[in-house]
């Protein structure tokens, strides 16, 4: 059977670093209530001509790069964001455009902090129906553009950057042991929506908006919708959390990663956590640790890696797959 099989993974911040000593000028805040909240000790700004699509395109060229591919290898790209260049066309064009490729499909995919479990469950699923060969499934975004930089409950939580890999088409047994991708589980409750939010759009105030949390509910939700979707990926490949070798999760809080990787039974030692220095970076986050794991040599070619997401919709996932 086909298998979407990871060649390569790359990443992109931007120059600029935010401490939370900065923040404290900022906002009403201290670095020591942020770190106790949420791990978060600085996170990346975007700066003047940094955006998704420049993120984006930093980190696909980064991914084919370490995969010994060219742009031209590539026939679909699936971009997660929910923070695009434009609101059309597709910042995955964008990227496409800048990567100088002008054939296959290229379109975005918009399930916010989950955003990047979604990209690999539609890029795989078009690998394995034959749709396509070398996916560039990317997350980036530019959370900065679209936070109410007075509004301490939402500002000091978020980060810019982008993260990508390359899936290629490759054989396997339909076993556990394949290199690939073994199974993607993906679930959205719109009785959520009102949770996490921004408060604007093309369609309403013609505005972008800026992103409203009532954190303590998305809190309340995260670990039990984390864990459930991850118990469906054990379920349908027989595995257990004893299998695991790399937890890598999405980025929000750390509190929420150690309290999903404690219920699990999975030791801290085999979760990648790098929300202390990139903040939330949404749909960024999971390819932007991935990048940082493989490439110190922690996650390595057949490891059992576990990816899970929560976010905004809600929306929640996680994908199995052996590196
Ligand atoms: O990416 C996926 C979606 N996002 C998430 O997963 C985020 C989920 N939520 C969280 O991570 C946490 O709920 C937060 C980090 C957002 C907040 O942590 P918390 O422990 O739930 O705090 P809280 O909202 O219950 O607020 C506690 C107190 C409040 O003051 P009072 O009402 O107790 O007097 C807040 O006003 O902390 C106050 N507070 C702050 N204080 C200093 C809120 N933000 C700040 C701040 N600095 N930046």
């Amino acid at each position: 059977m086909i298998r979407s099989v990871v060649r390569g993974v790359g990443s992109a911040l931007p120059k600029r670093v935010l401490t939370n000593h900065e923040m404290e000028s900022m906002v009403d805040t201290t670095g020591e209530w942020i770190v106790q909240r949420t791990g978060i000790r600085q996170r990346y700004i975007a700066g003047e001509g940094e955006t998704t699509a420049s993120l984006g395109e930093a980190a696909a060229r980064a991914a084919l790069a370490n995969a010994g591919m060219q742009p031209g290898d590539i026939d679909l790209i699936v971009l997660a964001t929910s923070t695009p260049d434009n609101t059309f066309p597709a910042s995955a064009v964008n990227i496409q455009n800048r990567l100088g490729i002008h054939r296959g499909a290229a379109f975005d995919i918009q399930a916010v902090c989950s955003g990047f479990v979604f990209a690999m469950a539609t890029a795989d699923a078009y690998i394995r129906g034959g749709m396509a060969r070398r996916a560039l499934v990317i997350g980036a975004e530019t959370f900065s553009r679209i936070l109410d930089w007075n509004d301490r409950t939402t500002c000091v939580l978020f980060g810019d950057g982008a993260g990508a890999v390359v899936l290629e088409a490759g054989e396997g047994q339909g076993t556990v042991g394949d290199r690939g991708i073994l199974t993607a589980h993906l679930r959205s409750d719109g009785a959520h929506k009102d949770k996490l939010y921004v408060d604007g759009g093309p369609s309403t105030t013609g505005k972008a908006g800026v992103v409203h949390m009532e954190g303590r509910e998305v809190f309340k939700h995260a670990v039990g919708m984390i864990t459930d979707v991850i118990y469906d990926a054990f379920k349908a490949t027989g595995t257990e959390a004893g299998d695991i070798d790399w937890l890598v999760p999405h980025q929000a809080n750390i509190r929420i990663i150690e309290g999903s990787a404690r219920k699990l039974g999975i030791p801290m030692d085999k979760v990648v956590v790098t929300v202390d220095r990139h903040g939330n970076t949404s749909a960024a986050s999971i390819p932007l640790a991935l990048a940082e794991a493989v490439g110190d040599g922690r996650v390595k070619r057949g490891d059992l890696v576990l990816l899970e997401a929560m976010g905004g919709g809600f929306t929640w996932g996680s994908v199995l797959l052996r590196w």
